[in-house]
């Protein structure tokens, strides 16, 4: 009996242990994308801190900041490397070019002699596939891949180092939203036949975007509800398969595309995938954080999808960790908005990460210029304050003034202010920043209305390095270096 005992104990016990090992591998399969396309970035290091905090252990980077790449070393925090679309030229053209990356922007983390980085995959290119590119990088995308491949190949780091393509949420589609109809764009055809071969050959995954926000944007048979993974009244049926999320949806429908390129079996890993908070209706934090919740207990799950059970995708970087004022707005003002974390790191929601029921650690000590705000002046004559403002929006962040934004029913001039504040801002508050002819007016007490934020800026040295070529960065570096 006592043995009998023992053994339902101790069965338990493994049963248990298997459990936590499989919770363990799930979270380890979820990263971010830190992307530093913001007028003040925060300091790498805080970045660092906050990652740690959080318990997040992979991230994707953009590009190789010396400074990022630094704070990194040592850490335990899985790294995708990204190579700019600006490069894919250069690179396809030459394996010079393509060795000199390696050895400036790899090498030196990977080396013995100094903390390592853990870089895993260099990512070439940045999305260079999306449609809006009219196709001006595709005919350099797998030669470039080829290169870096040879170049790490040549320095000895290739079986450290895969090599990955981050393809677009809309380089594949389908006709009457069946994912069993799925192909890729037919301008791609060609380039991801040889893509495919190229991954295959070197055992390296697939990577692709997955945007059920786009989806949900532009497709009127899609559901908020379908999108936001809650229960629906009205799932998508292909054939005998049955679509309860738009997510799995869209997944099926690129898990066709590979397929019918000819490479069934290829790992996926997405290297993009989020709700934003912020710019356009439907974006709150509330949506954002069902949309999270929805998505990471699914991958928890570990069930597959329909076409796909029980095989979901290797990893997923969520976009995104921090929001950007300066990316591109040509898709709409909720493109700054991807954040889990606002620009200053403050935790917009909570979603959990590998620390469970403990709410999000917000980014600790950050420094912030003088509690001082930009506003329009009532008491002068405001017939022509509108060009000013729509002056200060070509350059500042206005997107939170976007229909269905956070900003959009301040009524005028609130909104003019929201505009001044957001160019004083990323001014530095210069006194110059809050000109406008005359208009503007600096104030100490905080605008800010319901969720409306008007935002402080961060005080960054590092900001003001913006316009130094990077290897000026580099020296910097060096020079720091010597003298510790
Ligand atoms: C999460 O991170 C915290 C602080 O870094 C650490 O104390 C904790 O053990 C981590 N939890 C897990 C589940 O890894
Ligand atoms: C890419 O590089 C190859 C090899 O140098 C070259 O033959 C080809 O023309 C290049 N492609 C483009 C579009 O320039
Ligand atoms: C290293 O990467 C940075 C950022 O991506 C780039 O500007 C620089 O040109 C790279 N170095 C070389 C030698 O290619
Ligand atoms: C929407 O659904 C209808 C009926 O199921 C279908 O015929 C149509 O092609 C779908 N449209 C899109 C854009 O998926
Ligand atoms: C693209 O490839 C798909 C199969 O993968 C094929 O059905 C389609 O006809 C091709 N389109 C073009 C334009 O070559
Ligand atoms: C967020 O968006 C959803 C969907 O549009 C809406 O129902 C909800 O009221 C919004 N929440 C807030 C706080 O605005
Ligand atoms: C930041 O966004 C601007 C505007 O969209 C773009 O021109 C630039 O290349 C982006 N920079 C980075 C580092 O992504
Ligand atoms: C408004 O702009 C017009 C045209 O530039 C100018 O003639 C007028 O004096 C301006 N009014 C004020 C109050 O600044
Ligand atoms: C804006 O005002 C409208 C009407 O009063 C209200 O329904 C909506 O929720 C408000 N939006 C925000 C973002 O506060
Ligand atoms: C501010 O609101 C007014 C009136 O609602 C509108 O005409 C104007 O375009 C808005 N300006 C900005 C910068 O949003």
């Amino acid at each position: 009996m006592a043995l009998l005992h023992y053994n339902q104990n101790y069965l338990g016990f493994v049963a248990k242990l298997l459990l936590i090992a499989t919770l363990a591998v799930g979270v380890e399969a979820i990263g971010v994308n830190w992307g530093r396309n913001a007028s003040h970035p925060l300091p790498p290091t805080k970045v660092v801190q906050l990652l740690k905090y959080n318990n997040i252990t992979k991230v994707r980077l953009f590009e190789a900041d010396p400074f990022v790449l630094q704070a990194l070393q040592g850490s335990k925090i899985e790294v995708i490397l990204g190579i700019p679309n600006s490069m894919l030229p250069r690179l396809n053209s030459s394996l010079k070019v393509a060795q000199s990356w390696v050895h400036d922007n790899l090498t030196r983390f990977l080396s013995d002699s100094s903390p390592k980085v853990r870089i895993q995959y260099i990512a070439v290119g940045d999305s260079p596939f999306l449609q809006s590119y009219g196709g001006q990088y595709v005919p350099y995308v797998v030669g470039a891949s080829m290169n870096i491949q040879a170049a790490l190949t040549r320095a000895n780091i290739a079986d450290q180092v895969k090599v990955v393509v981050p393809c677009s949420y809309d380089a594949f589609q389908t006709e009457s939203g069946l994912p069993s109809k799925g192909h890729f764009r037919p301008d791609l055809n060609k380039t991801m036949i040889q893509l495919l071969a190229f991954l295959s050959k070197h055992n390296s995954p697939f990577m692709s975007s997955i945007s059920p926000f786009h989806l949900f944007q532009q497709n009127k048979n899609i559901s908020l509800h379908f999108s936001l993974f809650k229960e629906t009244s009205h799932p998508h049926k292909d054939g005998k398969k049955v679509y309860d999320n738009s997510f799995d949806l869209s997944y099926d429908t690129l898990v066709t595309a590979i397929s019918g390129a000819g490479f069934p079996q290829m790992d996926i890993i997405i290297d993009q995938i989020g709700w934003p908070t912020d710019g356009v209706v439907n974006s709150n934090s509330s949506t954002a954080e069902s949309f999270m919740k929805g998505l990471l207990s699914h991958l928890r799950k570990k069930s597959g999808t329909p076409l796909r059970p029980h095989k979901p995708p290797k990893e997923a970087y969520i976009l995104s960790l921090l929001d950007e004022d300066q990316k591109s707005i040509v898709d709409g003002g909720f493109e700054r908005h991807w954040g889990i974390f606002t620009f200053d790191g403050q935790a917009k929601y909570s979603v959990d990460f590998g620390q469970g029921s403990r709410s999000l650690v917000n980014a600790q000590n950050v420094e912030y210029l003088s509690a001082k705000w930009c506003v329009v002046n009532d008491n002068k004559d405001l017939s022509n304050v509108t060009a000013s403002a729509l002056d200060a929006c070509s350059n500042a962040d206005c997107s939170a003034l976007s229909p269905g934004g956070s900003c959009y029913n301040l009524t005028w001039p609130g909104n003019i202010s929201y505009a001044f504040n957001s160019y004083y801002q990323q001014h530095d508050q210069s006194p110059d920043g809050c000109e406008f002819g005359g208009l503007g007016l600096v104030t100490t007490v905080d605008p800010s209305v319901d969720n409306c934020r008007f935002s402080v800026q961060l005080q960054t040295a590092y900001g003001g390095f913006l316009q130094v070529p990077s290897s000026m960065y580099l020296i910097l570096l060096y020079t720091a270096g010597f003298l510790i």
